[in-house]
C-alpha cells in the first residue's frame, strides 16, 4: 500500500508508459496488489477527484490490456487538516478502495499540528480508520511516543515506508523506524514509490509483522472486488 503510481495526478510518474513500468517492476518481485495514494494536501487536490478516477480506470484498462496480473486499489494519502472528516465524507474515493472505511493520513514533515489529535478523533467518531502514513519520517514524533501510543490505543494504525528501514531516508528516520517497530507499532508496510527510480523494497519487510495489511487486502479485494 502508499503508492504514487497514477500518471500526471501528483508528484508520481508523469506518463503512463511509466507507471506500467512501475506495476511491472512490483510484479516481478512479487507484489500482486497495488494500492494508489496519490496526494490531497490542498483545495486544488481535492477538485481533481474526477480527474483521478479516470486516471485511474484508464490505467486499470491499460494493464488488463497488457496482461499485466496486477489488482489495483484506488485510494489516497490525506493530509491532516481540520475538517477532514467532512472533506472524505464528500470524496469518499481519497479513501482505501473508496470504502469509507480505512484512509491513509499524512502528517506535516516539520511539526504537529496542534488540532491532530483532534481531527483523528473525529475521524475515529465517524467512524474511519485512521492509518498515519510513514510516521518515521515525522522525527518530532520520536518525542511524542507516549502520544503514538495514545492513538494506537484508542484504534489509530500506522503504516511505515520500507525504506525507511535502510538509508533511503537517513540514519535518523531509520532509528525512529527500529523504535517504532520494536514497540509493536507497525500495522502496514507501503513502499511511498514517486517513480521507477525508487525501490519498493519489499524484502526488507520480510518476516516483520503484517497481520493488518492481509486484513486490509481481504477487506480492499477478496471481499468486494477491486
Ligand atoms: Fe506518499
Amino acid at each position: 500500500m502508499h503508492t504514487h503510481i497514477l500518471p500526471g495526478v501528483d508528484d508520481g510518474p508523469a506518463s503512463v508508459e511509466e507507471s506500467i513500468l512501475m506495476i511491472q517492476k512490483g510484479v516481478a518481485e512479487g507484489i500482486k496488489t497495488f494500492v494508489l495514494t496519490p496526494h490531497y494536501r490542498d483545495d486544488a487536490d481535492w477538485s481533481r477527484v474526477d480527474s483521478v478516477a479516470a486516471a485511474y480506470d484508464s490505467l486499470k484498462h491499460m494493464c488488463r490490456e497488457r496482461g499485466i496480473e496486477a489488482d489495483l486499489i484506488l485510494g489516497g494519502e490525506v493530509h491532516i487538516c481540520e475538517g477532514l472528516a467532512q472533506k472524505l465524507k464528500e470524496n469518499p474515493l481519497a479513501t482505501l478502495g473508496g470504502r469509507g472505511s480505512y484512509v491513509l493520513v499524512e502528517l506535516p514533515f516539520t511539526q504537529l499540528p496542534v488540532y491532530t489529535s483532534d481531527v483523528l478523533f473525529r475521524l475515529l467518531t465517524a467512524r474511519y480508520i485512521p492509518v498515519i502514513a510513514h510516521p518515521e519520517r515525522c522525527l518530532y514524533l520520536e518525542g511524542n511516543l507516549k502520544l503514538i501510543n495514545k492513538w494506537v490505543e484508542d484504534g489509530i494504525l500506522l503504516q511505515m515506508n520500507t525504506g525507511s528501514l535502510n538509508d533511503r531516508y537517513g540514519q535518523a528516520v531509520k532509528k525512529l523506524a527500529r523504535k517504532l517497530l520494536k514497540d509493536g507499532l507497525v500495522h502496514f508496510w507501503g513502499s511511498d514509490v514517486h517513480s521507477i527510480r525508487d525501490e519498493f523494497n519489499f524484502d526488507k519487510a520480510k518476516g516483520m509483522p503484517d497481520n493488518e495489511i492481509r486484513n486490509l487486502t481481504m477487506l480492499l479485494c477478496g471481499t468486494f472486488g477491486a
